[in-house]
């Protein structure tokens, strides 16, 4: 979410001060019969999708307001669209953190932080170009959430696989809206 263009490479959360504090709280009281270690782990890692989704909701608003060109009503549109999911499955996972006794750390400071997709060009873009980050942000968030699943299910926690399975059919479904505006369906 900064002004740089560049892309982010490095795949590991960053671990720094504020985004640790973030994911070591304690866990809050909940009669819910998962296990505390369970509970634990699912939230933190819970929260680092919760980062990228928002975003990804983040991102999509700077496409919407910024498109230009012979295809803008369809994009701003579209891209308003799956703005609006976005942000559902970012309220999904993070009413999930809290269910679990966990803190949901959705505020932009952490956001910044923790989220691995890569940064959305901050420049005078066409509707291709938009595509094409949109796409990219998609794809990257599709992949974290695919990662996600397999996560929950490793720690036997079906509510919240289940959760992300939703979300990731949804994003495959949003990645195909978008690619289809794709020239030629090819980037
Ligand atoms: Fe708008």
């Amino acid at each position: 979410m900064s002004h740089q263009t560049a892309r982010r490479v490095s795949a590991a959360p960053r671990t720094n001060a504020r985004s640790v504090n973030a994911s070591r709280h304690e866990l809050g009281h909940t009669k819910n019969d998962l296990p505390e270690t369970t509970r634990r782990e699912a939230t933190d890692l819970l929260n680092q999708r919760l980062a990228e989704c928002l975003d990804l909701a983040a991102q999509c608003k700077q496409a919407h307001w910024n498109v230009k060109g012979p295809a803008f009503i369809a994009l701003h549109q579209l891209f308003d669209e799956v703005h609006e999911a976005v942000q559902e499955y970012a309220d999904l996972i993070a009413e999930r953190i809290v269910q679990l006794g966990g803190i949901a750390t959705g505020t932009t400071g952490v956001v910044a932080e923790r989220s691995e997709l890569p940064d959305y060009p901050v420049a005078h873009l066409n509707g291709p170009e938009h595509v094409a980050a949109l796409s990219d942000a998609l794809a990257a968030f599709g992949r974290a959430v695919r990662i996600g699943i397999d996560e929950m299910n490793d720690l036997k926690d079906t509510v919240s696989a289940d959760i992300l399975t939703e979300i990731s059919r949804g994003t495959d479904k949003w990645l195909w809206f978008v690619e289809a505006h794709l020239e030629g369906g090819k980037p």
